[in-house]
């Protein structure tokens, strides 16, 4: 079965697309391709969590349209399509809304379309994220070595792959999202290209510990978070905008190693995710784990379409009926709804 998988995560920086055979075996990712937000439709997606019903109403159709364009030509080699959607609201194990209305999608490219993943985790008693272990068990695991999979979105999370079978996997906090909130208040740009910025920055070590102090981080497994959390107020009024990227990009990479590190030690080290282009957190990580990381490509997955890819999956799991919530505490769960499009007219 071909799957296409659409992912626009809390970065809202624009949308990965991976075409994913799956079926025996190891699946494979046949094509994948992203496209970059326009900056006003950018903003409108950030500033969801704050939007009005009105707003998020009919943002809920704008971005069903643009996804239902932008996935137009690769729909047309796909039996379904699996969709995120755009969070507007995440409230782990309460509550979870992602918008971009699979009605329009289904319209646009005339394939079903499975979206609504995480309510039925929630229902189920699981923490609603993260979703992706399934596809990283699928594409990665091995039965000799311990595997963990980075992904550095706008929120980081981990997936811990144990080669005696046990998955552990959860958000480790901020992974973009808070040096993209700097970046566009200090630098005017969307993100400080390749680290650049940070890395002539120095480290306020008063600021990291504060920081580090944070509850959440302390918080054991499952747990995830989202902007609702790590939002524009980490971001300190005063200070200069190289220290501040420094000591945010430190905070990123201190909490994601030490958490991962938690699990055990890890054989191999995997990233997929657009942090995986910031040399300079990429090179922390490095220096704090001892050993270097390697994109998903190595196996199959390129880095800006692993989360693309495993929404593909999770709708193919869907169509099987299999339960695919491996790694939130939730009872075993099918997850997503499906909405199908109106067959074209027969000729009598
Ligand atoms: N060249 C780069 N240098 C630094 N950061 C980058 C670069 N390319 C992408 N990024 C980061 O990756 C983010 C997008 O990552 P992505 O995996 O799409 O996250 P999400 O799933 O949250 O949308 C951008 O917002 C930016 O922070
Ligand atoms: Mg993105």
């Amino acid at each position: 079965m071909r799957v296409l998988g659409l992912m626009s995560g809390t970065s809202c920086d624009g949308l990965s697309m991976a075409l994913v055979e799956a079926g025996r075996g190891r699946p494979r990712v046949l094509e994948h391709r992203s496209v970059s937000w326009p900056a006003p439709f950018r903003r409108r997606l950030l500033a969801l969590p704050g939007a009005t019903a009105a707003e998020i109403c009919e943002a809920n159709v704008a971005i069903g349209e643009a996804f239902g364009k932008a996935a137009r030509t690769l729909a047309k080699k796909a039996d379904v399509i699996g969709s995120h959607g755009q969070t507007v609201w995440h409230v782990p194990g309460k509550a979870s809304l992602q918008i971009g209305e699979p009605s329009v999608i289904a319209a646009l490219t005339g394939k079903p379309v499975v979206a609504d993943f995480r309510p039925a985790d929630i229902a189920a008693g699981g923490q609603g994220a993260p979703l992706v272990p399934f596809a990283d068990r699928l594409f990665f695991a091995n039965k000799n070595i311990d595997i963990a999979v980075l992904n550095i979105g706008g929120i980081a999370n981990v997936t811990w792959l144990g080669r005696d079978g046990r998955v552990a996997a959860f958000d480790t906090g901020p992974g973009n999202c808070l040096l993209d909130a700097a970046a566009r208040r200090f630098l005017k740009k969307p993100y400080d290209r390749d680290g650049a910025t940070a890395k002539r920055g120095k480290v306020d070590f008063r600021r990291l510990e504060e920081w580090l102090a944070h509850p959440w981080f302390e918080t054991p497994p499952p747990k995830s978070t989202g902007r609702e959390l790590f939002g524009e107020d980490w971001i300190p009024k005063r200070g200069k905008p190289a220290d501040v990227l420094a000591t945010l990009t430190r905070l990123t990479a201190i909490t994601l190693a030490s958490q991962t590190l938690a699990c055990g030690r890890p054989a191999e080290i995997l990233v997929g995710g657009g942090g995986w282009r910031n040399r300079f957190l990429i090179e922390g990580l490095e220096t704090l784990f001892g050993v270097p990381l390697r994109p998903t490509d190595d196996y199959g997955v390129p880095w800006d379409a692993r989360e693309a890819a495993a929404f593909a999956l999770l709708a193919w799991a869907f169509v099987r009926r299999v339960p695919a919530n491996i790694a939130t505490g939730g009872r075993p769960a099918v997850l997503g709804r499906l909405t199908i499009p109106t067959p074209s007219p027969r000729r009598t």
